[in-house]
């Protein structure tokens, strides 16, 4: 046993410091003082490293360096997985040696000469050729072939592998552990015995290889080393998201058992973010999950309308309505009284609304809506707010218009125009729809651009108080969330949504595809953290950079994201990542699809069905033509389907039963 503290010499020489030149550059002239300073290296480096036979101890713990001596014959990809995937902790380092290709060659020549050789003595001699040799004849010589060609290239492979543990009989038992995952994979490890320096130097990412115990690899073969290995994200129950990339698994979640339940989703456009999440309704409903979305495009109305769902479309034909002074007479939640809450809710929608307000005018319409409120006799007091009717725009309006302030006229003209002129039917009216089915829609394509963040504020409100009154287990997802977060206070009100959904045991999900509209915003950014599900689908070049920033991915995964198909991307639920597809069964991809030549397809089939039909009923409702004299008889027929009566029919039984009945053979 040799006692070794200058172990790190070579190591620790290495360390640069931050804004430094290489230590060996910058080094001071030895002064008089030198010997008595303190160095980072001295703080950092170890009291004691002990090597032994077959372990190396620095400080407390114990390392053991295992290198790799032979290798299955045949691998698949990613074959190394159980070793990256093992249990312990453990270090691999791998050394690839590209070797020059004409060597190879001559060497590979006389290696398939001898073999050669041995097959055509044994058929001399009469005897059996050995298939192995005729095997490894024929790998050779296709190796060689690829290598002529320059198809494959050579190279030399190391793996080395360093085991670490709190006592020697931890290590020991993660030794055993590790060499019998080894030899399930038809892999040999020997201990680098009296090596363990050299090993432990060899693993540490300093790129020494000082055991230097190579195979030979052709490119394929490397190539499979490769460790594309991720964690798994396979939960018992849950809802089937998509397939692992990686290694083929299902990525099973339930999003429910997180510390939030909120996802955000951001792709370019046509990247596949509402069929997956539509995908995600199907399946979550299933799960008796309630869900309630909004829906700027009238995606979601095939697939609402094929699960029996409430479809709710808001427009200048449309019937809906929905009063956004309405008062949820819900218990409030602590120090928080209602009317203060929706007056607050109202003077973020009313900025959106009127636009830039000046602090006079923001106070103007601060008063106004308290007024109003109390026009209709509704006040802070609780026992006010009930069983009342509640006051329209236009109240609000009318109250503006009689104030004496000279601003309030000019409030009150921008907001004529939901009052008298063109927007007048649309939020002027008391609400006449309910929330009352297991998944609910609302539609707003309908609406005009400028109208629509307007809309989708005023129907978040809706749901929000629904959501606050009846506890359960819910999903609200907002598609095309942008809309909403062009608006400092509809972006604050999503963000409040957000943050308090986890109380009411709500997810939000939020989709997105203008990265910009949202990550400029701060509540944007908010809102992304208070997530603990984030979907990244393709992504445009222009947003990579944001979004690889805020989501802090690695060169590799940006490129993967500029790279994808529809339907693929990354995953991120709490610590883990993966690399998703997407995928719906056909009844599902009938369903959620928003291909026009898709949908189109499956609407002419649709009337296809329903013609065939339709002539059928017709074929079986005309009369047969029976004289109208004859009286009608029981029928004997023989009855598949139906249960057979033993008895005679009754003489009370209806014809119908009789019809269908056996009749009892005469005595
Ligand atoms: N995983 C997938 N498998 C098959 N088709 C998909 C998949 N994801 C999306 N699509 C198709 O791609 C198109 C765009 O998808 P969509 O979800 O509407 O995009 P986005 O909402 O991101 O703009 C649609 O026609 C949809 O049917
Ligand atoms: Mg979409």
């Amino acid at each position: 046993m040799k006692i070794k503290p200058d172990i790190f010499k070579g190591i620790t020489d290495k360390i640069k410091l931050p804004g430094k030149q290489p230590v060996a550059k910058v080094e001071p002239k030895p002064s008089a003082m030198a010997p008595g300073l303190v160095t980072i290296k001295d703080i950092i480096a170890p009291s004691a490293v002990e090597v032994d036979f077959a372990h190396l101890r620095i400080n407390n713990r114990f390392h053991r360096t295992f290198y790799i001596v032979n290798y299955p014959r045949y691998v698949s990809p990613n074959w190394l997985s159980p070793l990256v995937n093992f249990d312990q902790e453990l270090d691999i380092a791998m050394y690839v040696y590209p070797v020059e290709g004409k060597g190879v060659l001559d060497e590979m020549r006389k290696t398939i000469a001898r073999m050669e050789a041995e097959i055509s003595s044994d058929i001399q001699r009469g005897k059996v050729v050995d298939p192995t040799t005729q095997a490894k004849l024929e790998d050779a010589l296709s190796l060689q072939e690829k290598l002529a060609k320059g198809v494959e290239k050579f190279f030399q492979f190391g793996l080395y592998i360093t085991v670490s543990a709190g006592s020697l009989a931890e290590l020991d038992q993660i030794s055993k552990e590790l060499q019998a995952s080894l030899g399930a994979l038809m892999i040999i490890p020997k201990t680098a015995i009296l090596e363990m320096e050299e090993g432990f130097k060899t693993v540490l990412p300093l790129c020494k290889d000082e055991l230097n115990v190579t195979r030979n690899m052709p490119t394929a073969t490397l190539a499979t080393t490769f460790p594309f290995v991720s964690s798994e994200l396979s939960d018992d129950r849950g809802v089937m998201y998509g397939i692992n990339q990686h290694n083929g698994s299902l990525v099973i979640f339930d999003r429910f058992t997180l510390e939030n339940y909120n996802s955000v989703v951001f792709a370019k456009s046509g990247a596949g973010k509402s069929y997956m999440i539509k995908l995600e309704i199907l399946r979550s409903l299933m799960l008796d999950t309630e869900v309630i979305a909004i829906d700027p495009e009238n995606e979601y109305e095939a697939l609402c309308q094929a699960l029996g769902g409430q479809y709710i479309t808001f427009g200048f034909n449309s019937l809906a309505k929905i009063n956004p002074f309405d008062l949820e007479l819900i218990k409030p939640e602590e120090g928080e009284n209602e009317l203060t809450r929706k007056i607050l809710s109202l003077y973020a929608l009313f900025r959106i609304i009127m636009g830039k307000m000046t602090p006079v005018e923001e106070s103007i319409l601060d008063r106004a809506l308290v007024t109003t409120y109390k026009n209709k006799g509704i006040t802070m007091d609780p026992e006010t707010q009930k069983n009342k009717q509640m006051p329209l725009i236009e109240d609000l309006y009318k109250v503006l218009i009689g104030m004496e302030e000279e601003k309030a006229a000019s409030l009150a003209a921008r907001l004529e125009k939901f009052v008298k002129g063109a927007f007048a039917g649309l939020f002027n009216s008391q609400t006449n729809i309910n929330i009352e089915n297991k998944f609910v829609v609302f539609g707003t394509r309908d609406l005009e651009e400028a109208l629509r963040p307007i809309a989708m504020h005023i129907i978040l409100d809706f749901i929000w108080d629904k959501i606050r009154r009846e506890m359960k287990r819910r999903i609200l997802v907002i598609d095309e969330a942008w809309y909403l977060m062009k608006y400092k206070d509809s972006a604050r009100f999503l963000y409040s949504v957000a943050k308090r959904a986890r109380k009411y045991y709500l997810g939000l999900t939020t989709i997105t595809q203008d990265v910009d509209d949202f990550l400029t915003s701060k509540y944007g950014g908010a809102i992304v953290k208070n997530s603990s599900i984030q979907i990244l689908l393709k992504q445009h070049p222009a947003a990579i950079d944001q979004v690889g920033d805020l989501f802090y991915l690695s060169q590799g995964e940006r490129q993967f994201l500029l790279a994808s198909n529809v339907g693929e991307g990354i995953f991120f639920a709490g610590q883990n990542h993966v690399a998703i597809r997407v995928i719906a069964s056909p009844q599902e991809h009938k369903l959620i699809t928003s291909d026009p030549k898709e949908i189109m397809k499956i609407k002419e089939e649709k009337q296809r069905i329903k013609d065939a039909q339709k002539a059928k009923e017709v074929q079986e409702t005309q009369p047969a033509p029976m004289p109208p004299s004859k009286p009608i008889e029981p029928v004997v027929q023989p009855v598949a389907t139906a249960p057979q009566p033993s008895a005679v029919p009754s003489p009370s039984k209806p014809l119908s039963d009789s019809v269908l009945s056996i009749k009892k053979p005469e005595e």
